[in-house]
């Protein structure tokens, strides 16, 4: 119910624990088999297919079968407790096929690996790798020590490594719609968050090798890139010669040149970075796609002060404005924190009353889960009693319902572009795309009119709580 709603940005629900495999070509040139799944926000996806890559060229093909594979590996998130949990009990599961398969290989990659470190390998016997998100390069390695018998640990993080000169392998793509990491790590420090703790310092990746890899895809046919970073607004790169500063508005103006028919999107915005450059190139491009994934976690400023989110109801407020003149039509979604420490009635009010200001088209909405080591679990007292947290964030997916309602019911009759993905869900016989807005469009198929990848016009005339349904005209 709470966090069902998906979106291109963080924790796709649908998702967890996804496994891949290589679509075709499986294993025949490879001298041993890999499983990974992957848990988190769309960055943990995009490191999975990096690790895929790593590991194709040390002669390891994927599988989607683990009881097949030599090395099963979980991309793991700490993000909240549940994540972790998740985790904890999908171990347990694979203690069966190590059973029956002693030589295979468990490794934990991504957050939980670089939280907890060495301690996972006294905590989970069954783990015989354990590697932060910066250290991917030394799994070959890593593999080989733990053939040898040994448990391999390598949790260091990096102030330079993007990864730049890996080409992903794309598992389980459509085809069409493709994830491109232009930095890593974040210096935010939001008391709540331990990602700066997982992910290590903000690096922004060379803006010449993801200009490389958008064109590499939108050749190989796909027309939706995502950039993807932790705060794409701090996304800035100097050249190495002549210092000169290259911004992210510079980036998105960059890749949607490219050509008209690549679409681009990106996640995450922050608030307090997002600039009137950034909003005047989306305006300008027509493949900038409308859309903002603004989170604005609490409508209340004394809690976005304790948060240390830097900005204040009014601020964002003021930037919501701004959206909205300067892209009349765009999209708006958001993460809500229910329950953080010391949030009194009112205080939640406020959040309830800045997402009718914000008319989020649809929102993450978590209760607040305190994570060891963040700032808020060394500053402030987790003190609102779960069964207060729950009901409280049940008011704010109550009102993110509404919300959503309200915006699909205004889109009946509007005609749109929509990027198709492929077959929708329920039939064969139903396109499935996005418009602009992110918004899932369902259309019944014209004859042959249309192929996967094409853009249609479609004109909505109905919609359910997350599809607008149409017809291409
Ligand atoms: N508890 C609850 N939600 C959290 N998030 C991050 N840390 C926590 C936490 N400790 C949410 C924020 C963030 C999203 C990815 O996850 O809303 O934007
Ligand atoms: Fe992504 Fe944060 Fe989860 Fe790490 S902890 S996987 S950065 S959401």
């Amino acid at each position: 119910m709470i966090e069902q709603l998906h979106d291109i940005s963080t924790h796709d629900e649908s998702r967890q624990g996804e496994a891949y495999s290589q679509d075709g070509n499986e294993s025949k040139e490879y001298s041993g088999k890999f499983y990974i799944e992957s848990y988190g926000c769309q960055m943990n996806f995009s490191d999975s297919e990096i690790v895929a890559s790593i590991l194709n060229k040390a002669g390891l093909g994927a599988t989607r079968n683990h009881e097949e594979a030599d090395l099963v590996l979980l991309n793991t998130c700490s993000i909240r407790e549940k994540a972790e949990q998740t985790i904890r009990k999908r171990l347990q599961d694979l203690r069966k096929s190590k059973a029956s398969n002693p030589g295979m290989l468990i490794g934990i990659l991504g957050c939980m690996a670089e939280r907890l470190k060495s301690k996972l390998l006294e905590e989970e016997k069954l783990v015989d790798l354990v590697v932060g998100p910066d250290a991917y390069r030394s799994l070959p390695a890593l593999i080989e020590t733990a053939n040898g018998g040994q448990k391999a640990v390598n949790v260091l993080l990096s102030r330079e490594e993007t990864y730049s000169d890996i080409s992903p392998v794309r598992l389980d793509s459509n085809g069409i719609t493709a994830f491109l990491s232009i930095m890593r790590g974040c210096n935010n420090m939001c008391s709540f968050c331990v990602v700066p703790f997982t992910r290590g310092r903000e690096r922004s990746r060379d803006p010449l090798s993801i200009e490389a890899e958008a064109r590499d895809l939108f050749d190989k046919g796909f027309r939706e890139v995502t950039l993807l970073g932790q705060n794409v607004d701090s996304y800035r790169w100097y050249h190495p010669e002549t210092s000169e500063a290259f911004s992210f508005a510079n980036l998105l103006e960059r890749v949607a040149l490219i050509h008209p028919d690549l679409r681009v999107r990106f996640s995450t915005s922050h608030p307090k970075d997002i600039t009137d450059d950034v909003l005047y190139t989306i305006a300008k491009y027509e493949n900038i796609c409308n859309y903002i994934h603004l989170p604005v976690q609490s409508g209340n400023t004394r809690i976005l002060q304790l948060m240390n989110r830097t900005y204040t109801r009014e601020w964002y407020m003021a930037k919501v404005d701004r959206i909205r003149e300067i892209i009349p039509d765009c999209g708006i979604s958001s993460d809500i924190i229910a329950g953080f420490c010391t949030e009194t009635e009112e205080e939640h009010a406020d959040t309830l009353s800045i997402m009718d200001y914000s008319k989020y088209d649809m929102s993450y909405m978590f209760f607040y889960s305190e994570r060891p080591g963040t700032l808020a679990a060394k500053r402030y007292q987790d003190d609102i009693p779960e069964g207060i947290k729950k009901r409280r964030l049940q008011e704010i997916v109550e009102k993110q319902n509404r919300l959503s309602k309200e915006s699909y019911q205004q889109d009946i009759g509007k005609t749109y572009r929509v990027l198709i993905e492929g077959d929708s869900k329920r039939s064969k016989d139903d396109w499935m795309g996005r418009n602009s807005q992110n918004k899932v469009v369902v259309f019944p198929k014209p004859g042959d009119r249309f192929k996967k990848g094409d853009y249609a016009m479609v004109e909505i005339s109905g919609a359910t709580q997350a599809t607008l349904i149409g017809k291409a005209v």
